[in-house]
């Protein structure tokens, strides 16, 4: 099957987007060339590489990719692919090494990519290797780190990473702002989740405020005869609290704000209000906090870092990021109907260790393999990929709050229940789609 420019844009509408962009393999891969081998996408922390020859294994797109650290502190991202025969260089997670040596024919490379050793050299004589670009281990060609935070884009041209986050930077910039030394590090391992449907459902779901009392009211109902926990103070009680917090009532969902902005990204208000959770407390850890962020910006300046209270931002076309609790979640499509989800926890420098245990214990909770949350989730987006394989309508609506999306200084206001968030992610979608032509 082969659809034009004009036949993918017409796969989704204002108001309705058609099954198959989540189950046709061919929409599947357009998507992977068009929007993630060309999209600025988050690949990892410069804390997670912070010395000479560094490495972590990431993915940019559909590729599998070597992140590493290198002479006077130049990063490079790799393609974890040999230029020899092929072979996949590194299978670790992550580690450390001044020369990346292939474990097939022992071919060395340095840091940037470029080969600085081989067995038997004078076999090569007059052959490929006079082609500098075969000794090289192909990298991307664009990275740029923004505040610590590492992305890059498989298309040497486009949109600049500033021009590409948009408004939605400022999650990125409350996270790093939280620390009262101004940085942060990344913490603990990565959490992984699988699903067996499309990577959008996530996406679309993450500020969805209409499902939560449903979706999770199991979750709702366990923590509602806990009575006892729910009023522990310090972290003893955070799960408790975050699971009654999803237990607002319709009309109280639909009183927090979306905000949409240029390029599909949205962020959503925050609706964790009491206990540990809260946005401002008066427990001693918060105390010791709140003074070492004034400490080391000033009163006012700390009160307006934690006065901006969201929840889930999401950066189209992948990234979640919660300024909030320090926690980034990277949806990565595998097939059309398989995506993996991977999260990341960071520590605010400066600030009391407690708060980096309320961040691990926040992700922990709400996004992993352990969490009765996410695994409600989980079960609707499974479900959904199997809907959309039966027969019945064609169509799926997103048309819900559409008359009263509202532009209010360069962004899209709408209430929490609006289905804008998909309304802006599919607008985005249908502009790289449109799109055809090798970026690469
Ligand atoms: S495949 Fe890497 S050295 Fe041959
Ligand atoms: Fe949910």
């Amino acid at each position: 099957m082969s659809l034009s420019d004009f036949e993918f844009s017409a796969l989704a509408s204002e108001s309705a987007v058609h099954r198959s962009v989540y189950t046709d393999p061919a929409v599947f891969a357009a998507e992977q060339a068009r929007i993630f081998r060309r999209a600025w996408l988050y690949v990892g922390h410069e804390s997670q590489v912070p010395s000479v020859g560094d490495w972590l294994l990431t993915r940019l797109g559909p590729d599998e990719m070597i992140l590493i650290r290198g002479e006077e502190g130049a990063l490079s991202l790799l393609h974890n692919r040999c230029p020899h025969r092929g072979a996949r260089l590194v299978a670790a997670e992550r580690g450390s090494s001044r020369h990346l040596i292939c474990p097939y024919h022992a071919w060395s490379f340095d840091p940037a990519g470029r080969l600085t050793g081989l067995p038997l050299p004078e076999g090569y004589a007059s052959t490929f290797l006079d082609d500098a670009s075969a000794r090289q281990v192909a990298r991307a060609p664009r990275l740029q780190s923004y505040r610590g935070f590492i992305f890059a884009s498989h298309a040497a041209e486009g949109p600049s990473l500033p021009e590409f986050l948009g408004g939605i930077a400022f999650a990125i910039d409350n996270l790093v702002d939280r620390a009262p030394s101004g940085r942060v590090t990344q913490v603990g391992g990565a959490l992984r989740m699988l699903y067996r449907g499309n990577w959008k459902l996530f996406m679309e779901n993450a500020v969805d405020l209409v499902h939560p009392g449903f979706v999770h009211a199991s979750a709702v109902a366990a923590a509602r005869a806990d009575r006892e926990a729910a009023t522990l103070t310090g972290v003893t009680g955070q799960v408790v609290q975050m699971q009654l917090a999803n237990g607002l009532r319709p009309a109280e969902w639909n009183e927090l704000s979306i905000h949409g902005f240029s390029g599909g990204h949205v962020s959503m208000d925050s609706f964790y209000r009491q206990g540990v959770i809260a946005a401002q407390r008066d427990d001693p850890v918060f105390q010791r906090y709140f003074e070492a962020l004034a400490g080391a910006q000033g009163e006012e300046r700390a009160r307006e870092i934690l006065s901006i209270d969201r929840f889930n931002n999401l950066l189209w076309p992948n990234l979640s990021i919660n300024s909030r609790f320090q926690a980034m979640r990277v949806v990565q499509p595998l097939s059309v109907d398989l995506t993996q989800v991977t999260s990341w926890c960071f520590a605010l420098e400066g600030a009391p260790e407690e708060m980096t245990r309320l961040t691990l214990r926040f992700l922990t909770a709400a996004a992993s393999p352990v969490s009765l949350v996410a695994a409600d989730d989980l079960e609707i987006f499974e479900r959904c990929q199997r809907g959309f394989a039966g027969a019945g309508p064609e169509w799926l609506d997103i048309s819900r709050g559409l008359a009263v999306d509202r532009e209010v200084d360069g962004e899209t206001i709408a209430p929490g229940t609006s289905e804008l968030p998909i309304r802006l992610q599919f607008a985005s979608w249908r502009h790289w789609m449109s799109q055809s032509g090798s970026a690469v």
